[in-house]
């Protein structure tokens, strides 16, 4: 079968890495075009891909004939201006988490999508994770019953980042909450099947970050400029009733040397944890208690896996398998909980 669609990467460092084997195995994308702003990086990356169409500037790979999908890999504050200007120029979008810091740049990003008619999608890899697409088969297959609260934590004892793009809050627009914080809240929101958010009561500190000497295991003393929350945690109401309680770290004296990342949902038929995928009940007329692991379906590597499953939709005329309004979501919630903070009580999410 002939690889009918295109793919242009822009901004090559780290992670996309990750998405480059997901366009080379699926069936209907080839690997075409890169942009980096570092002509090293560019050429490194190009060579090792077997990619010649090597751009410095972003908008000659949006403006290239041969490009159909642009995958932006860049930091958080060039994602909505290029998936814009990419949705413009009719091309398809996938868009590394944060899909954008703001409420406000999504709503833009929806905008061009709506007018372009083209796919976009947030590149939130956990979703693509064979024990997260287990789970989530068997929550909508009504294991659990009604789902009316969650718990779910992504916490760092001593990561904090220690690049500008992560601690200033001018380029991030936050800490934990923007960088880890999506990637928690967005797995518990699609597994609650995305209840639409009402009020939110959240707290941040970064109390420890300030602390003379305070350092990451990511590479020494933690600059004096860090102006974003290193902690936080939230109380979350959905309008069905439901609610939600979350936290987040880069610095907590929480005994984790790397990330501990885990959530519970809990219904009126069942209860169910993530990752490991052990669910509990209790059985009434037995007066019993169950405790049952559920099924882990043996999958791809999720970044690659979420690359193919965009191409197919993309390919088969499907929705976007993980579209911007629950994105618009997530970031919504996280930024009443930055407002809640700072009035110190509970706030209305407004999309
Ligand atoms: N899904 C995940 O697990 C995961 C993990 C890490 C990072 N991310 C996300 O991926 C994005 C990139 O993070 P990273 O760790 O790969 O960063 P990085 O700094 O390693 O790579 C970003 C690259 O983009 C290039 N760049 C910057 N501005 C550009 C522009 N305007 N045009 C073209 N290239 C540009 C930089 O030169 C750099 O090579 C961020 O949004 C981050 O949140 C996701």
């Amino acid at each position: 079968m002939a690889k009918t669609y295109g793919v242009g990467v822009i901004g090559v460092g780290g992670i996309a890495n990750t998405h480059f084997p997901g366009w080379n195995e699926s069936p209907y994308t080839e690997l075409v075009a890169l942009s980096d702003t570092v002509p090293e990086t560019l050429e490194r990356v190009g060579g090792a891909q077997g990619v010649t169409r090597l751009y410095e500037k972003a908008k000659d790979l949006i403006n290239d004939p041969n490009v159909d999908i642009v995958d932006i890999c860049t930091p958080n504050a060039f994602h909505t201006p290029l998936a814009v200007a990419a949705l413009q120029a009719g091309k398809h979008v996938i868009c590394e988490k944060p899909l954008a810091p703001t409420p406000a740049d999504i709503r833009k990003m929806i905008k061009a999508r709506d007018e372009s008619g083209k796919l976009l999608m947030t590149a939130q890899h956990f979703r693509f994770q064979d024990r997260s697409r287990a789970l989530k088969a068997e929550v909508d297959r009504g294991l659990l019953g009604e789902v009316y609260h969650a718990r779910s934590w992504m916490l760092r004892r001593c990561l904090t980042p220690l690049r500008p793009g992560f601690y200033l809050k001018e380029l991030s627009n936050g800490g934990p909450c923007i960088d880890i914080g999506v990637h928690i809240l967005d797995l518990t929101l699609w597994m609650m099947g995305n209840p639409a958010p009402a009020t939110v009561s959240g707290v941040t500190t970064n109390r420890l970050t300030k602390q003379p000497g305070a350092f990451s295991m990511w590479g020494g003393t933690i600059p004096a400029e860090h102006d974003v929350e290193e902690m936080a945690a939230a109380f979350v109401r959905f309008e069905s009733g439901a609610t939600l309680m979350l936290e987040v770290s880069w610095q907590l004296h929480h005994d984790t040397m790397g990330e501990d990342m885990q959530m519970w949902l809990y219904g009126d038929k069942a209860g169910v944890h993530w990752p490991s995928n052990v669910s509990v009940t209790a059985i009434n007329e037995t007066q019993q208690l169950t405790r049952t692991e559920l099924q882990k379906a043996q999958g791809r590597e999720p970044h690659a896996e979420e690359c193919m499953v965009f191409a197919d939709c993309v390919a088969n005329g499907k929705p976007s398998p993980v579209p911007a309004e629950q994105s618009l979501q997530v970031i919504g919630i996280l930024n009443a909980l930055y407002q809640s903070a700072e009035k110190g009580k509970e706030v209305a999410v407004r999309l």
